[in-house]
């Protein structure tokens, strides 16, 4: 069969071609017979084209086999280009029509499971299971090319600031970096695995050590852990490393970096404020905070301390940690005892024991504990919240600190929610650095410490040099960034001393042995002169999920798998024949 070559994609036809002769190749997107007169609609990757038959005696043939034309038939169209009757200001192609000259078909399509539209009817179990089909619908086509304009551009950046691009293994040494791996089975070493990089954290490091200084990958990564809207089994990140950095180095190339993706996208990034991660949990109750609003907490802790016999605040503040603390709902002192309720159930979902409510109101000040607060206390509280008359104002306490404003962070986006806060900034991006996390954190069930970050990163000197037993009290040389709400990215300076790396290892509760087995060959390279070294990396998918505007990573992967982790087009995880597993020396224990 000739193909026909297109001299140009439909979507892409404008005023400015009227009275040329095209042809393009797309799918009918829809035929509309009018008696005699028929529009076809024909799709490819750009956008929609009106092509029509006219009701004349010469097109009585194209107008019989036009006719015959389903939706997502194959098609390729010859016609002119001429001025609509009826111009369609709601699609860029709206100006203009195609008369046919002629047809030809390329392949017939069945009837699809659901209609490709934009406002698609279908579930996402069966867009994914068809994700060829649904990946024909506009916004998908446009998300993959969003994806890949982001990725060219960090490309570009990172050549030009004299970065390179190293590959690094997919087939490595299992060692976990806070997930569970995937695991691969070697046949040649009958009971050994290798695993799937959860990051290439390690072999970037080494890269330093080899003396590449300045490293960066787009990298497929894998973590077998649960998965949520932002996260994926599988997915990429952009990976940053660089010898010689101190902190200033880093937030430079990575900032101009993604002001770069932005612009290079049509989009435009705010400024970058930056906060340690104590100042963001007091002022915004999580370390990775939604910027697009304001609703910022009050700590009370020391302005309620021994100020009331009220046994909820004393409780708190009975431990070193506890805390109590406020948020002013502007505008909601008209809130009622439903809504409050649900607030406090809300609260309650993230280890709040209850809430205490002020409603500032033209009458005075009215609360749910004013039995045990003075007015002049309750003025001081609302003066401390900064709010104003007919504010409500909602306050929580814990013993631990973490708890208390992890509480108050989830009022925050609730009340944010409630009072659609993010209505209409859909395009608006808050990015923000938040630095100096701790280094550890206890994990409360074993009582053990684990890395906040991960094994390899730099204590604060000063901290480290004035280090006690409370380990939760030594900050680390870590950075995230933070945009809407979602964590793009993290990175810290190394430890580049192989003495303090096996210390770190040793706090954690590795044994030598453990150490060896697991990290040996990394404590090896540090013996040979490794540079001070750090970096970073942003989670692509994350990144093209903010730049589409949308909430679903999924939406920016080609072929993703679902929250149970299934591929449903090609139905994966799926047995594997038992010749397969014998090679490997598998057996399945069911
Ligand atoms: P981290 O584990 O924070 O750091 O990962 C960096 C970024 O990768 C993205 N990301 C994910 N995106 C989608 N699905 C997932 N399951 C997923 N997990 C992580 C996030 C995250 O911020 N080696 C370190 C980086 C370093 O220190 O340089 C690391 O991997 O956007």
């Amino acid at each position: 069969m000739h193909i026909p070559q297109r001299t140009h994609y439909a979507g892409s036809l404008r005023a400015e071609h009227i009275g040329q002769k095209v042809t393009i190749n797309g799918w009918v997107n829809s035929n509309r017979d009018m008696g005699g007169l028929l529009f076809l609609d024909i799709r490819d990757r750009e956008g929609v084209a009106q092509c029509v038959v006219e009701p004349n005696s010469e097109s009585t043939s194209l107008y019989e086999e036009g006719k015959k034309l389903r939706s997502e038939f194959v098609v390729s169209i010859e016609g002119a280009v001429r001025q609509r009757s009826n111009p369609n200001a709601k699609i860029q192609t709206g100006q203009i029509e195609i008369l046919i000259s002629s047809i030809q078909v390329l392949n017939e399509s069945e009837v699809p499971p659901f209609v490709i539209e934009e406002e698609v009817k279908a579930s996402e179990e069966l867009r994914l299971k068809y994700r060829y089909l649904d990946l024909r619908r506009p916004s998908m086509q446009k998300n993959l090319m969003t994806r890949h304009k982001v990725t060219q551009s960090i490309r570009n950046f990172f050549d030009s600031r004299g970065f390179i691009e190293v590959e690094t293994p997919m087939l490595m040494k299992a060692t976990p970096e806070g997930a569970r791996d995937f695991l691969v089975p070697s046949r040649l070493h009958h009971g050994e695995f290798y695993a799937l990089p959860q990051s290439p954290q390690i072999y970037k490091q080494i890269l330093m050590v080899a003396g590449l200084d300045k490293y960066f990958q787009i990298v497929k990564c894998f973590r077998d852990e649960d998965l949520r809207a932002d996260r994926q089994p599988e997915f990429t990140q952009l990976d940053v490393e660089m010898s010689f950095p101190d902190e200033e180095m880093v937030y430079d190339a990575m900032e101009n970096c993604l002001r770069k993706v932005w612009e290079d996208v049509g989009l435009s990034l705010q400024k970058f404020p930056r906060y340690s991660y104590k100042e963001v949990m007091e002022s915004y109750g999580s370390d990775k905070p939604d910027l697009r609003y304001d609703l910022k907490i009050t700590t009370l802790t020391d302005l309620l301390r021994s100020k009331t016999e009220f046994k909820v605040f004393n409780d708190a503040l009975e431990t070193k940690q506890g805390v109590i603390a406020s948020i002013a709902a502007p505008g909601c002192a008209v809130w009622s005892r439903k809504q409050l309720d649900e607030l406090t159930d809300h609260a309650k979902l993230y280890g709040a024991g209850g809430l205490v409510w002020m409603k500032v109101t033209e009458a005075g000040i009215d609360s749910s504990a004013k039995k045990f607060l003075s007015p002049e206390l309750m003025q001081e509280i609302v003066n401390a919240s900064n709010a104003k008359q007919g504010d409500l104002i909602l306050i929580g306490v814990h013993q631990k600190w973490s708890r208390a404003y992890t509480i108050m962070g989830a009022l925050r986006s609730e009340i944010a929610k409630r009072l659609k806060l993010l209505e209409g900034k859909q395009f608006e991006f808050a990015p923000l650095w938040v630095m100096n996390f701790p280094m550890f954190e206890l994990d409360e069930a074993s009582g053990k410490f684990n890395s906040m970050h991960h094994p390899f990163t730099s204590p604060v000197v000063e901290d480290w040099d004035n280090k006690t037993d409370d380990l939760a009290q030594i900050r680390a040389r870590a950075y995230d960034i933070v945009v809407n709400g979602y964590e793009l990215g993290s990175g810290s300076i190394r430890i580049h001393d192989r003495k303090l790396q096996s210390e770190i290892f040793d706090m954690l509760g590795l044994t030598k042995d453990e150490m060896e087995k697991k990290f040996g060959f990394m404590l090896d390279a540090f013996r040979y002169g490794a540079p001070p070294h750090g970096g970073m990396a942003l989670g692509i998918d994350r990144i093209a999920m903010l730049c589409c505007g949308t909430d679903n990573i999924r939406d920016v992967i080609a072929f993703p798998k679902t929250t149970s982790m299934q591929g449903l087009m090609e139905e994966c995880p799926s047995p594997v024949d038992s010749k397969q597993l014998g090679e490997l020396g598998i057996n399945i224990n069911k």
